[in-house]
């Protein structure tokens, strides 16, 4: 790898993550080359996150060092896979989230790259041994699972297929944490990854507890966001627990472990999602929130406004 190849990223897939992931490694310095197999589509995101990136600048969010005009002219449109290959040390793919068309891309690109080329996927529900099982060289692959909008929440899952060099992980790792991501290591791969799994268990119980007319779909989303969440925004449940208790972690399962488990063998079973009764849980949503356009996009803004606003705090404290 001589050093100049060491700067260009290949993002392919120009859609939401794809923009994003873009940006992100822009404002990390890194030249980016933007694939998309929809003629256009690639030209077409550039064009809105100009946009983006000025809007970004106006308020003081713009992330990294490098100027709006400056992380622009990182940033290039590729209609072409081969051409948007050329150089680049580290892919990351962004298509839709489908098996066969992800495997399809893994195999393509691995055709036109060199064998130090990382392969990273976007995927949110694939695991890497699926994923990557079309490519011959794994050991260079793996998943690096964003959460939206990645440019606020920074949060990055890597998570290894079984034959993935330690090594490999700790470049993805160096990278992210180089443009201001914060990666989590799994050790190995696992359905739904962690973060999908921690917020099976939170939908679960919210669910059960709305169904069971306990309480309302309001309150209980008030619960995390003005009780829980607040804490989580800066310190996670391991930590919530090693400080409530005067002698930390240990102590804590002392005094409140047994009633923690009490709690959890009441949990019922996998709630129905789909079951008749399941549609009132839905209504009383849509209630509060109607589901069209209109007003779902206006609450998708603020949550936006209030995520930067949050990232905002988090990166002073
Ligand atoms: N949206 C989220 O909240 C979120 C969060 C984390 C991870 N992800 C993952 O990121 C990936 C992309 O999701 P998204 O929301 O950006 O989807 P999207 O539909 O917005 O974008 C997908 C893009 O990929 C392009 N594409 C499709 N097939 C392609 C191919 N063969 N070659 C090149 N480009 C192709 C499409 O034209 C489209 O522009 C998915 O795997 C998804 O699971 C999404
Ligand atoms: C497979 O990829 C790894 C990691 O990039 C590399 O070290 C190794 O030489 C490759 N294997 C082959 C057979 O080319």
């Amino acid at each position: 790898m001589s050093s100049s190849n060491m700067k260009i990223i290949t993002v392919i897939g120009s859609g939401l993550i794809g923009r994003s992931w873009a940006m992100v490694f822009a404002s990390g310095g890194y030249s980016v080359k933007l694939y998309d197999n929809q003629p256009g589509q690639a030209a077409n995101a550039i064009t809105e996150m100009k946009k983006q990136m000025t809007e970004l600048q106006e308020v003081g969010m713009l992330r990294g060092h490098l100027s709006a005009t400056q992380q622009l002219a990182l940033l290039s449109s590729h209609d072409d896979l081969q051409q948007a290959l050329r150089g680049a040390f580290f892919v990351q793919e962004c298509v839709f989230e489908n098996l066969e068309v992800k495997q399809n891309v893994f195999r393509e690109v691995e055709r036109l790259v060199g064998e130090d080329v990382i392969l990273s996927s976007s995927t949110s529900c694939l695991v890497p041994s699926a994923v990557f099982s079309l490519v011959r060289n794994r050991s260079r692959c793996l998943v690096s699972h964003p959460v939206n909008p990645p440019y606020y929440v920074k949060l990055v899952e890597l998570v290894p297929h079984p034959e993935t060099l330690a090594a490999i992980m700790d470049s993805t790792y160096s990278l992210m944490t180089e443009v201001g991501q914060v990666p989590v290591r799994l050790r190995k791969e696992i359905d739904g990854f962690t973060i999908n799994r921690v917020q099976a268990a939170i939908i679960a119980e919210s669910w059960r507890l709305v169904q069971d007319g306990i309480i309302s779909v309001q309150d209980i989303d008030l619960v995390m966001s003005e009780g829980l969440g607040m804490r989580y925004a800066f310190i996670g449940p391991m930590e919530t627990m090693h400080l409530n208790a005067p002698e930390g972690l240990g102590d804590y399962m002392k005094r409140y472990g047994e009633g923690v488990q009490r709690v959890l063998r009441s949990f019922g079973p996998v709630p129905d999602f789909f079951a008749e009764d399941a549609k009132s849980v839905v209504n009383e949503m849509c209630e509060l929130i109607p589901n069209d356009e209109q007003h779902l996009s206006a609450r998708r803004e603020r949550r936006d406004r209030l995520l930067m606003g949050l990232a905002r705090l988090k990166k002073d404290n």
